[in-house]
């Protein structure tokens, strides 16, 4: 169909590989499993070469999300990424061949300074290399597609050959990467057209789009390569990614929606459950929304300036091009209050889409009348948030157990924590911080005894009023873990982790949210075992 749009998710992929975006494997099932149910046509699992970790993590969504289930109504391709040589390209079909599509994604670079700094190749030699590793990815698997990466830098004639060589190959999608974020959209746009022009084959082809956004034009670049052809867009969820991010998949998705009448153009995508991605891959990876992010931020629905909250009440559509239920933003204020029983506490997470079992539907009944004593009306933010909380706080290595702040002006700032360890016993320390969640993280490094380095800290109020639960997202650079290979220019990055925790004292949700990020540290050293942290299922 020549209207319609292919989204591919690279959030697993692009999105995870980025400083601080890691996950653990059940929490990228999870967000497969979001992906897959929200309609994604192609999911880019993982870099199967970059880890035997990410070989494992591949592997699992092949079969848990690339196969027909009963909650999957169609069932997407499961791709890997692999650079252009042979062990790569064994290890990504290794990780993605069991999926009911499975795919394998190669690519090597093509701009002159790529070529000469990284690869230190002429352009012949690269030639021979896609001849050579698409078709050997095409012995082992139908379906390939094929990047030539910094395409946005690349001299267009030099381009239009490689991607011949690689449709020779046996290459079907050809994706056009400005792996730099360097372009404008009429340069791209104008890229993609001079590529469907003077390719041959090309008309045999799906042509794919990949932006990243350092100069801010990555959802423009993105629209615009699609208006010139492309028919497959290459993004994340939230825009995470190397740098300053790829395109944000919310984004692409709803021009299309909302401008449908100039582009004419459909995806696969149901866009109510946009906004519950959103917040899975925020809390997942410790990135918080800034909140005027398009679509998704906290305040992408808010009126506030006088002017506009008198035109929405005279007429919505004054000044909202799309309504919040579309992108399943809900609007309930007041769901449950104190008198509300579990049966209806149930009932409402349902409609929210959670399917929690009895233990974690106890757990989660519990917070709530524990909260409603404090708070007189209870909203669905509030309820996601007491599941997203719960989800983390699964005593996995250390749990909370207790925690007493002493702060103000008179004295020294200091925490007490009590925290239960893996063997079941309860420690206890009390130090001294700059303030009382310094404090408190110092308390419980005392306990832990791991190093780490606390690289990002934000802090909302998820509801107005002075008893709003507090939401916290936390990220730390782990100090002892060895470094992460970056996969495309091999330096080394610190492994960082991030951490998510709520609660109405908001040194409590700090404390929770460190050690949630501390608990993925754990289990990502090894010192454990195989423990898993559990993310919950959801049911839409
Ligand atoms: O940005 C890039 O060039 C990439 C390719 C591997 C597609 O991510
Ligand atoms: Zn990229």
């Amino acid at each position: 169909m020549d209207n319609l749009v292919k989204i591919f998710d690279t959030t697993l992929r692009d999105g995870e590989q980025s400083p601080g975006a890691t996950m653990t494997a059940s929490e990228k099932l999870e967000v497969a499993r979001t992906l897959a149910r929200m309609g994604v046509d192609v999911i880019e699992a993982g870099f199967p070469a970059a880890s035997p970790d990410d070989l494992e993590a591949v592997k699992r969504i092949a079969m848990e999300v690339g196969r027909p289930s009963g909650d999957i109504t169609r069932v997407p391709v499961i791709c890997g990424l692999a650079r252009t040589t042979q062990n790569d390209i064994d290890k990504c079909w290794e990780a993605v061949r069991e999926a009911a599509h499975p795919r394998i994604h190669t690519f090597i670079a093509t701009s002159d300074i790529h070529m000469k700094y990284k690869l230190k190749m002429e352009r012949a030699q690269v030639e021979a290399k896609v001849a050579e590793m698409v078709a050997y990815a095409h012995s082992l698997c139908e379906d390939i597609e094929f990047s030539p990466e910094d395409a946005g830098r690349s001299d267009p004639e030099f381009l239009y050959r490689v991607l011949e060589i690689a449709i020779k190959a046996g290459a079907t999608t050809l994706n056009i990467p400005d792996t730099v974020g360097y372009t404008m959209p009429d340069e791209f746009g104008a890229l993609i057209a001079g590529i469907k022009k003077n390719t041959p084959g090309i008309e045999n082809c799906v042509i794919s789009v990949h932006c990243h956004n350092d100069l801010g034009l990555a959802t423009a670049n993105t629209l615009a390569g699609i208006r010139n052809g492309a028919r497959q867009a290459e993004v994340t969820i939230n825009g995470i990614g190397e740098r300053a991010g790829n395109t944000a998949l919310e984004e692409v998705v709803m021009t299309l929606h909302t401008r449908h009448q100039v582009l004419d153009l459909d995806t696969h995508i149901d866009t109510t459950q946009l906004a519950r991605a959103s917040k899975l891959v925020s809390n997942y990876t410790g990135m918080s929304v800034q909140p005027n992010k398009a679509i998704v931020g906290a305040n992408a629905f808010a009126h506030e300036a006088g002017i506009h909250q008198d035109g929405m009440l005279k007429n919505h559509l004054t000044y909202e091009i799309m309504l919040p239920e579309t992108v399943g933003v809900l609007q309930t204020r007041l769901v449950l209050g104190k008198h509300s029983g579990r049966h209806a506490l149930k009932e409402r997470l349902a409609a929210l889409g959670y399917a929690l079992d009895e233990d974690a539907l106890n757990k989660v009944f519990d917070r709530f009348k524990t909260l409603a004593d404090k708070k007189k009306t209870i909203t669905d933010a509030d309820i996601e948030a007491l599941v997203s909380d719960e989800s983390y706080q699964h005593k996995v290595i250390f749990g909370l157990d207790g925690l007493m702040v002493s702060c103000g002006t008179m004295g020294l700032p200091t925490a007490t924590v009590r925290l239960v360890g893996p063997d079941g016993q309860t420690q206890v320390h009390a130090s001294i911080g700059t303030g009382p969640v310094d404090a408190a993280f110092k308390a419980i490094d005392a306990i832990v005894h791991t190093s780490s380095t606390l690289v990002e800290f934000v802090i909302h109020a998820i509801t107005e009023g002075i008893d709003a639960l507090g939401e916290v997202t936390v990220r730390i650079e782990s100090c002892d873990l060895p470094a992460v290979q970056d996969a495309q220019n091999e330096t080394g990055q610190p492994r960082t982790f991030g951490g998510y925790g709520a609660d109405t004292d908001i040194v409590v949700a700090s404390a929770k949210a460190y050690l949630s990020a501390l608990n993925k540290m754990l289990v990502a050293s090894g010192q454990y075992g195989e423990v898993e942290l559990p993310a919950y299922q959801t049911i839409r």
